[in-house]
This record gives structure tokens, sequence and C-alpha cells, in this order.
């Protein structure tokens, strides 16, 4: 999704601003640009390519200047050409990039035609530019300020004047905006990893914040005009350049961290207790009758998992909802419910929208599973438990989901002991499994060959059905999503008792079928599925446990998994699929990480 890069220094920054953005590429976008003070006026350099084409052009431009700011774009308001991507200048004298949507720009733009400002792009951007245009007086700082008074929706921006060379201005009101503090120069970016290698020190800045960039040092004032002061916080996590190492793709080296990074989650207590999860859970944990889970895409499937953990393990009753959904319709809150927001990144718009929305509703106890732990959504939350997945750059979320199903895991047990339903006996068990749990996935990455076969099939193929029962539904639903994500073959996934009653239609020996087949008290039922798939000719390809004694045949092709593993099955039932799809779409040559129109933190409704 978009990314905001801003410098003031006394150096040429513009080699600062293009490895901000190459750190922010991996989010997804669609364009890019970069514009810097020189001269007493804005210059710019923009591309419909990638960052190393930006860079390229700079180069030959010879672009240079100690102010500038940056930008990766990804297309909400008019397509993705170079008149619309950022900066965006106002009559050569302001220069502005933005993420978000400016809701109310189509009135605004009236207004500022109306004062004679001629609009050059599609995009809502440009109202922001002529509007600090229009309310310049001297001062860009009190020009901003005035001008967030009239705009409407989800923004982050960064902005220069010709006539302040030594000043980049930022604003943020439901796009996360960070500060970076240096030595006699200062820094702006939508995410602290876009600075990384300039500053360690970060002010993770507030909702309705406007701060003033100088070469001295950082201004801020809140939503009402007031000087504010900001903890400045040490971020050291940011320091390492992410390497690929000899990986292929970041999602394949992501697929492959999955052993260390579950291992890393795993609460390293011996006994799974409320303050895990923060110094507030002992009494929320103990207040609460059921869980609200809200979450989004692959971070959605994992709460869906979660459900039958939470009920079979906890007995609570737990609902789970999209959060794009549940932030517009009418629910019935009850402030007994424990929300528990589900996020990657912590900044997922609508997620974070859907936490304040339950807030206003009087949900008290709100809980973040996430793997940033400076984002929004954990500063947001009453408690919150850290997924320790490290940065995920693949736009196709892997590692972050198996972590959030540990997390998940671990607060089914927590609960379910505090409510009496699991004994020291069955925690132990519980404890000894998800810490075996490193050993057993590596034995299923080692069936990567086993699945590449697979995959070359796959690659000819332009659809796919996915089955699953019980806690391996979603994980079916989660294989389809990572199909389609990466290969762009059209996936779905059902239920498997479902497929009578509508998608049994589609299936003809053109159409796949992958069925997760684990040995537990649905094999049986899940059999029968697979004979009414193979009596209408389709083709399975089933991943089946041990000792399941489903075997390769006339149509059915088998993969055997190392080992049942119980409750926590679905962990290791998710990693094959993920490994088909990569491999999928490898051998059609897609662009694996960052696929076409898909974004990997989407900070926009
Ligand atoms: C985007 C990403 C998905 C991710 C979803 C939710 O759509 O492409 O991979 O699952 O956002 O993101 P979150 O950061 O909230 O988990």
């Amino acid at each position: 999704m978009c990314g905001i890069v801003g410098a003031v220094a006394q150096r040429n920054i513009v080699s600062v601003l293009i490895e901000g953005l190459r750190r922010l590429e991996y989010r997804g976008y669609d364009s890019c640009g970069v514009a810097v003070l020189a001269g007493g006026e804005p210059h710019r350099a923009r591309s419909v390519s990638r960052v190393a084409d930006l860079d390229a052009q700079v180069g030959e431009a010879r672009l240079e200047g100690v102010t500038g700011i940056a930008h990766t774009r990804w297309a909400t308001h008019g397509a993705p050409v170079t008149d619309n991507a950022h900066p965006i200048f106002s009559r050569d004298a302001v220069a502005l990039v933005h993420n978000g949507i400016i809701e109310n720009f189509e009135s605004l733009r009236e207004v500022l035609r109306g004062k004679g400002y001629e609009f050059v792009t599609q995009t809502d951007t440009e109202v922001i530019a002529h509007l600090i245009h229009s309310l310049y007086r001297g001062s860009l700082y009190d020009a901003v300020c005035e001008a967030v008074k009239q705009l409407h929706g989800a923004y982050a921006i960064a902005v220069v004047h010709k006539n302040e060379p030594n000043t980049v201005v930022g604003a943020r009101q439901g796009s996360p905006l960070v500060v970076g503090l240096g030595a006699g120069e200062n820094f702006l970016a939508s995410d602290a990893l876009a600075l990384a290698g300039s500053t360690e020190r970060f002010v993770f800045l507030e909702e309705g914040d406007v701060t003033e960039l100088t070469l001295g040092g950082v201004r801020i004032r809140d939503r009402e005009g007031r000087d504010a002061e900001r903890e400045v916080r040490t971020v050291h996590a940011y320091g390492g350049a992410v390497e690929l190492g000899p990986y292929r793709h970041f999602m394949q080296k992501e697929i492959f961290e999955q052993p260390r990074a579950i291992a890393d989650t795993v609460p390293q207590t011996d006994t799974f207790d409320a303050p895990l999860f923060g110094d507030a859970a002992e009494a929320a944990f103990r207040e609460i009758d059921s869980l609200l889970i809200l979450a989004c895409g692959t971070s959605h499937y994992s709460g869906l998992t979660a459900k039958y953990w939470l009920e079979s393990i906890a007995k609570i009753p737990t609902q789970v909802e999209i959060a794009s959904e549940y932030r517009y319709r009418d629910s019935v809150p009850n402030p007994k419910a424990l929300v528990v927001v589900i996020s990657q990144s912590g900044e997922t718009a609508d997620t974070l929208a859907a936490l304040k929305h339950a807030q206003k509703l009087g949900h008290r106890h709100t809980l973040s599973i996430c793997n940033v732990s400076t984002s929004a959504m954990v500063r947001l939350t009453e408690m919150a438990f850290l997924t320790r997945a490290g940065q995920e750059i693949g736009v196709a979320s892997t590692k972050a989901f198996t972590t959030q199903l540990v997390a998940l895991f671990s607060l089914a047990v927590t609960l379910g002991k505090l409510r009496g339903h699991v004994d020291a006996a069955a925690e132990a068990d519980y404890v000894k499994h998800l810490r075996h749990l490193p050993a057993a996935l590596n034995s299923v990455l080692a069936l990567e060959p086993q699945i590449i076969a697979w995959s070359e099939e796959f690659s000819r193929k332009e659809n796919a059905l996915f089955l699953g029962r019980g806690m391996h539904y979603p994980i079916a639903l989660e294989g389809a999503l990572k199909l389609k994500e990466i290969s762009y073959i059209h996936a779905e996934a059902y239920p498997a008792g479902e497929l009578k009653h509508g998608p049994l239609a589609l299936v003809t020996e053109a159409m796949p079928v992958v069925t997760v087949a684990p040995n537990d008290a649905l094999l049986e039922k899940l059999k029968s599925n697979i004979q009414e798939v193979r009596a209408r000719g389709g083709q399975l390809y089933v991943f089946a446990d041990a000792d399941t004694r489903i075997v390769n045949g006339e149509g059915i092709h088998v993969i055997r998994m190392p080992e049942h593993y119980g409750m926590l099955s679905p962990i290791l039932h998710v990693v094959p699929l993920q490994l088909l799809a990569y491999h999928t779409a490898c051998a059609r040559g897609t662009d694996v990480d960052k696929p076409r129109n898909l974004a990997k933190s989407v900070t926009v409704e």
C-alpha cells in the first residue's frame, strides 16, 4: 500500500528517500515518485515502474536536494499513470505526497476551482496540495494545520513549500506516520522501517497530529492545535536489512522460517496464565463471557480456526467477523465480550476502524494479536500478544498466519484453564505439543519436492476447489486464498459437507480438488466426500495424515503428512498448501512477492 518518506538534512537526501521507498516496496504499489527543493522550487521524478527505475531517472536528471519527499502509490482515485503519481504539485510552489482517501475531495475541488485552481490529475490528493497552497500565508506549518480541519477521511501527508527550503510538514489522521529524529536532520515516514539505517529514534504521531520538521528540531501540534509533546522511542528492531539469502522469493523464505517463528512465539513459560496477554488480562479474563474476533484476509482465517479451539478447549462462545462488515452493521454489543483484533501489520484500516467501532459501542476489553509492537492496533488495545514472526515481506501472509494460530491456541489454553476446563495434565500436554511444533513443521517442509511435482499440473489449471472439515475448513479457505492471490488461479474453499449443495456441479476431470484430510473424527465423512468427487471424474489431491488409509489410485493423488497432530493439526496442514500455491505461482511465472493489485498492509478502507 502507499508509502511516504520525507527528509530535511544538510546533505543530499535523495538516496535516503529512494532507500526508504525500497524498504516499503514489498507492501505493493503501482507508481512512485520523489520531489526535492532545489534552487527555490520543487523538482520531481515519477515512474509507473519500480523504484529501481525511479532511481535511474533521478540519477540521469541529477536530482539533488537537502529537503524532499517521496512516495509509493497504490491507486485508489485515478489510474496508475505518471500524472497521478505523487508528489503532486500546486502551482510549482507546493509538493505533496498522500496516503489514504479524502472523502470530501469533490466538494473541496469545486471550491478550489472557484478560486482559480486548475486540476491536472484524477486524484483526491490534488485538492490537499491546492488547499494548502490557498491557505499559505508565510508558514507551511500553519497552512497545513488550517487545511487538515477541512479534510474528511483517513490520510497521512508530507508536504514542502518552495519558500521554506529546510522544512517538511506532515499530518496524520487514520493512516500511520512517524517522525525519525537524527542529529541536525529529521525524517518522516509512513513506517519506521523505511528509515532503518538513518535513525533508531522515533516519535509515533497520534491521530490528528501535525508536525513540522526543520534542521533544528521537530514541532508537533495535536488535533486541537495545541503544542504537544510525544514520547521518543528507540526501536532497534528495524536495523537489520531484510535479505533473501538462498531463497528465490521472500514468500519461500518466510514459509521456511516458520519453525523459527513459531518457536519464538510459543510462550516460554511452563504454564499458560493471563499475564501472557498483558497486565490487564488477569482481571479482564475473569470478567468476560464470550469473544468477538475481528480481522481481515488471512488474519480472519486464523480467527476462524481459533473459534474451534476456543469453543472446544475453553468452552467460551466465540464469534468471528470480517472487520469491514462488522463496522458497518448494527450489532448487539456485549460489554462482557472480549474483542480480539488479529493483524500482522497492526495498521489495517478496516480492522482498526472495527476496533474503534467496538470501543465506541462500549466494549471495554480489547486484545490485539499482532506482529508489530509499535503499531496503532497494539497502542489502541487494552491488552496485546505479540507474534514473533519477524518482518514479513511477501504480500501473501504465511509465517504471520501460523504464529497467529500459536497465539490463539495459547489464548484458548489460558482461558480454558481459567474457566476450569483445562487441568494441569492437559495444560502440560498442550505446552509439550506447542514446543514440539517446530520439529513437526520441519518434517512437513521436507515434503516440498512432492508438492513441486503437483504444482506443475496445477499451473495448467484455471480453477481449483479446496475442501476441509471442522477446524480444517478455515485451512482450506486459507489454501484457496494463497493460490488465487499469487498464481491467479480461481480457487474456492468449501466445508466438504457442503459439496453436494452446489459446488459438485463444477466437478469434472478438469477440476483439481485439494482435500485436507487429517485423521480426526470427521475422516470417515470426508472419505465419503472424496468418493463424491471421484464419481464425477474430479482429480483429488489429498493431504492425508499417515494413518488415514487414503491411498494413491486412479484420480487420487496423496501426499502423506508425517504425523497426526491433534488439536494443533491446522498449523501443520496449512504449510503444504502454502507450498503448493508458491510453487504453482513460480511455475506460472507470476510476481510471487508482489501479486498484481494487492498490497501488504491495506491502510485505506
Ligand atoms: C492484506 C494482505 C493480506 C492480509 C490482510 C490483513 O490484504 O495482502 O495478506 O492478510 O491485508 O492484514 P493484517 O496486517 O491486518 O493481518
